[in-house]
Order: structure tokens, then sequence, then C-alpha cells
């Protein structure tokens, strides 16, 4: 297992979590995003720094608000969320390994693998996970566990994935916007989780209004 260097969303300003923050307990929680998207998104590229490339950069960011904005209307109108249940083992295992099977990550999920993974999410007390349909087939998943603090509960969001081709047309906010929705409603005072540093996936979380720790840190051992 790669040594990892997930980033702690924790605390909020209502409370402090500290050694509630499980540990990486296997790869697949070491996640990071395919280059080619950051790339085929106008991110990081060799012309960096360069005022045409620069410029190249802006078009095709243009571009791509474009494509996206009309994607994430027809993805948007076509969504439903559902609350994550058995009926969605299969294709949520599905979609999973699909997910993180694909190179950067190269985990290797097998459908039974990938079930078990869900099924264990499904069944762990206090579990509560949201599933999102797009032109109707599943599309997303968002799920974890409550579990009890000093004062409230927490909840820690264990997987979180959209389709690929459906990401970045707004999917997997509909799934967080409606989770954490969801969770206050239910009590839930602090959503946490853990991914690497610096990939995209961060800035979704951001995005959302997750704060990395400053006090916690992430401790594993290779046994
Ligand atoms: C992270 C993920 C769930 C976000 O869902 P999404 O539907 O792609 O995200 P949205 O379209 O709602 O939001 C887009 C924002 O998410 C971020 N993002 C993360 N991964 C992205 C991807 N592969 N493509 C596009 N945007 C991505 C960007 O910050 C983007 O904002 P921007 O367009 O302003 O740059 C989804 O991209 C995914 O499944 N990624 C692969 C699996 C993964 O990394 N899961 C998290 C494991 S901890």
């Amino acid at each position: 297992m790669a040594v990892s260097h997930k980033a702690l969303l924790l605390p909020g300003p209502q409370g402090q979590l500290g050694a509630h923050v499980p540990g990486p307990r296997r790869g697949a929680h070491l996640r990071t995003r395919p280059r080619r998207a950051r790339a085929a998104r106008g991110g990081d590229g060799p012309g960096r720094g360069d005022a045409g490339a620069r410029a190249g950069r802006g078009d095709r960011e243009r571009q791509r608000r474009g494509r996206d904005t009309a994607g994430a209307a027809e993805a948007g109108a076509l969504s439903r969320i559902e609350r994550l249940g058995p009926e969605h083992l299969e294709p949520g295992a599905r979609l999973l390994a699909e997910v993180f099977n694909r190179a950067p990550w190269n985990e290797r999920w097998t459908p039974e693998t990938a079930r078990a993974e869900l099924e264990h999410v499904l069944n762990t007390p206090g579990s509560f996970g949201l599933v999102i349909y797009a032109g109707g087939s599943l599309a997303g998943l968002a799920a974890g566990h409550r579990h009890p603090l000093d004062r409230g509960e927490a909840y820690y969001l264990r997987e979180m994935y959209v389709r690929p081709e459906l990401q970045g047309r707004g999917l997997g906010s509909e799934l967080m916007r409606e989770l954490k929705r969801a969770l206050k409603d239910r009590g839930v005072s602090i959503l946490y989780l853990i991914t690497h540093r610096g990939i995209p996936a961060e800035s979704f979380y951001r995005m959302h209004g997750c704060k990395v720790s400053r006090r916690d840190v992430l401790m594993y051992v290779e046994l």
C-alpha cells in the first residue's frame, strides 16, 4: 500500500473530532483523480506561464464551461436522488469498480469486493447514503455512516463517486448538497472524509464547505 496523504476534513466551528477519525484500512481510500481529466478540463499543463498557452487555456476553459453548462443542465434535468438501499448494491458496486479501477487509482475491485464494500457500508450502524440517477441509470453514490460524539453526531463519508463520463456536470454537487441537508435534518453536526491532497476531489469538497483540519493528523501502520 502506498503512503497516503489523506486530508482530514475537520472540525467545524462547533466540534472537535480528533480521536474519532478512522485511519486508512485499505487502498480503496487512497484515491487520486486521473491526470487526463485535469488536462481535459484546462488545468495544469506543459504551457504553464506562457502567455500564448494561457490564452489557449482561457479559450478551452470558456469552451469547457459552455459544454459543462449544457451538460449540467441536461444531467440536472434528468437526475433524481434516492436513499441508498440493498437494491442499489449491484449497480453501485459495478460503478465503484468502474470509477476506481481506472488509472491512476488502479485499484483492483472485483464485482464481489466492490459489493462487499457497499454491503459493509450499508450494514454499518448509522449507515446513511444517497444515490443519484441520470438518464435512468445509476450515475453516482455517496455513502457512509453516522456515529456518536461527545456532543451530537458525526458522519464519515466513506464512498463518493460519479460515473466517469458524467463527472463535472454538477451531479456530485447535487448529491453533496442533498446529503448535507439530509444529515443536518437528522441532527448530524459534522461531516468528514479522507481524500488525497491537491487533487480535484479536494477542491470539490472545499467547494462544498469542507476544510482541512490543522489539528488532526491521519496516522496508520502497515501490518
Ligand atoms: C469527486 C466527484 C464525486 C465530484 O462529482 P462531480 O459530479 O464530478 O462534481 P461536480 O460536477 O458537482 O463539481 C465539479 C467540481 O468538482 C471538482 N472535480 C473533482 N473531480 C472532478 C472531475 N473528475 N471532473 C470534473 N470536476 C471534478 C472540480 O473542483 C469541479 O469544479 P470546477 O468545474 O469549478 O473546476 C467526481 O468527480 C468523482 O467521482 N471523481 C472520481 C472519484 C473520486 O475522486 N471520488 C472522491 C474519492 S475521496
